[in-house]
């Protein structure tokens, strides 16, 4: 599957390439994060300690010891690794006649623990009906399909801060779920890997689940500026015509970023944007000129989690916009009031039926819940009695991104709605 997604991704890039003379590039897919390279470099030990974690599968013992946590800043290469190890799992479990399933889930687009396991019953089941069936049924079933099917199924749940952010449930509906299939057999059961930015969240589990997580913690530290440049120098050579970027050029790219704490992701998408630049202006090189002005646009983006807002629904992205809207028109922070008028403006504009009170405001707490926005509650003190009244009470809502990107996400926000 893979390799045809590889191979007409290959051929639109050559039939792109022929129609446009002037490219710098031979495979601009070797710079998206969809890309496996043929080497993951500097990451042979975690790769190492995940495959220890799950070699009792293959030793056919029961009870393999708890959750994997995969923690690290962005772009530090965890996505990568954990759904390398995925492939390669599946293929050697298969080789030994083992039933293993990886499945690797973005959580950014899945917003609770219902949602998220109807997803991952269509995984296993085609014909899974969408919907009548409570999350602990689905569980049930799941459980079910797994001991009929002596399957083990590895779950990787990517982000899962912001599923957390959505269902705070998650984590210890799935725990228990782990627990009730340790009791059975070793020849099915479920597997779970956490990939987070921050381990915080791991705080909301119980102190015994916390404390046997805390031997399976895998840390993804920050490349440094040769380990990035090493990095970059493959995919380099996959993505662009020979001598399309000079080492000067790279090493000016990775020194700007450094403060960026080794963000592997953003290096490579600015090198596919400077390759787009140069190929529009005809140019056969990245400049460092050309690298820089990309940057002053990615930084733009930098803030902005685009799977984030995509995975927004229409009424959702109607009250964001118009947060934004009101925002970058010089007012913040707004009450829940000023962002209901725009709100029904907008709704105007598009000519939707504006929601009642009661929907906007769970739409409101909802963009709170995704990190998307900031709640502050003022509560005015009654000057003649020092005690606090709840009287008075006004929300507050700030966006979560620096004042710098408000423009860029509004520009973002409007392809979307309009
Ligand atoms: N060690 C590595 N070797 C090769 N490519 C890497 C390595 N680490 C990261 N990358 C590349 O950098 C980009 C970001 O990695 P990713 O796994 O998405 O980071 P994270 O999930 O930690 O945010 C991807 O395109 C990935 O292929
Ligand atoms: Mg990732």
């Amino acid at each position: 599957m893979t390799f045809m997604v590889t191979l007409v991704t290959s051929i639109d890039t050559l039939l792109g390439n022929m129609l446009n003379k002037n490219t710098v590039f031979l495979d601009e897919t070797a710079l998206t994060t969809s890309y496996f390279p043929q080497e993951i470099l500097f990451r042979k030990k975690q790769l190492k300690k995940i495959a220890d974690h799950f070699k009792s599968l293959f030793r056919k013992e029961k009870n393999i010891q708890s959750h994997l946590v995969l923690v690290g800043n962005s772009g530090t290469g965890k996505t990568l690794v954990a759904k390398t190890f995925g492939k390669s799992i599946t293929v050697f479990a298969k080789r030994h006649h083992i039933n293993v399933t990886y499945l690797h889930i973005d959580c950014s687009q899945h917003r609770s623990s219902y949602e998220l396991m109807n997803h991952v019953m269509r995984q296993l089941v085609k014909w899974f009906p969408k919907r009548g069936l409570s999350t602990a049924e689905i569980i049930e079933k799941l459980h079910h399909i797994l001991m009929i099917r002596k399957l083990h199924l590895i779950m990787t749940l990517d982000d899962v801060e912001l599923l957390i952010h959505s269902d705070p449930e998650i984590l210890y509906q799935l725990v228990r779920f782990w627990e009730a299939n340790q009791q059975h057999h070793h020849n099915h059961g479920f597997h779970l890997i956490l990939i987070t930015k921050k381990l915080q969240i791991l705080e909301q589990l119980d102190s015994s689940t916390l404390s046997s997580l805390h031997k399976n913690i895998i840390i993804f530290d920050n490349y440094d500026e040769t380990e990035l440049i090493s990095i970059l120098q493959a995919r380099v050579k996959k993505a662009f015509i020979p001598g399309t970027i000079k080492k000067d050029s790279l090493l000016f790219l990775t020194r700007q970023w450094k403060f960026h704490q080794g963000n592997c992701k953003l290096l490579l998408e600015t090198l596919r944007i400077s390759g787009i630049i140069a190929s529009q202006n005809g140019q056969q090189f990245i400049t460092p000129e050309i690298i820089q002005e990309v940057m002053k646009m990615t930084k733009q983006k930098l803030y902005i989690n685009s799977s984030l807002i995509k995975s927004l629904k229409f009424q959702e992205l109607l009250v964001f916009y118009s947060i934004v809207k009101k925002s970058t028109n010089g007012k913040t922070p707004l009450t829940t009031r000023e962002i209901k008028k725009k709100y029904e403006e907008t709704c105007h504009q598009m000519r939707v039926t504006p929601l009642k009170y009661t929907r906007f405001w769970e739409i409101i707490q909802e963009l709170a819940r995704r990190g998307l926005i900031k709640k502050k509650i003022d509560v005015k003190k009654d000057p003649r009695n020092a005690r606090r009244r709840k009287r008075g009470r006004t929300t507050y809502i700030t966006l979560s991104f620096p004042r710098s990107t408000w423009k860029e996400l509004e520009r973002e926000l409007f392809q979307l709605i309009f």
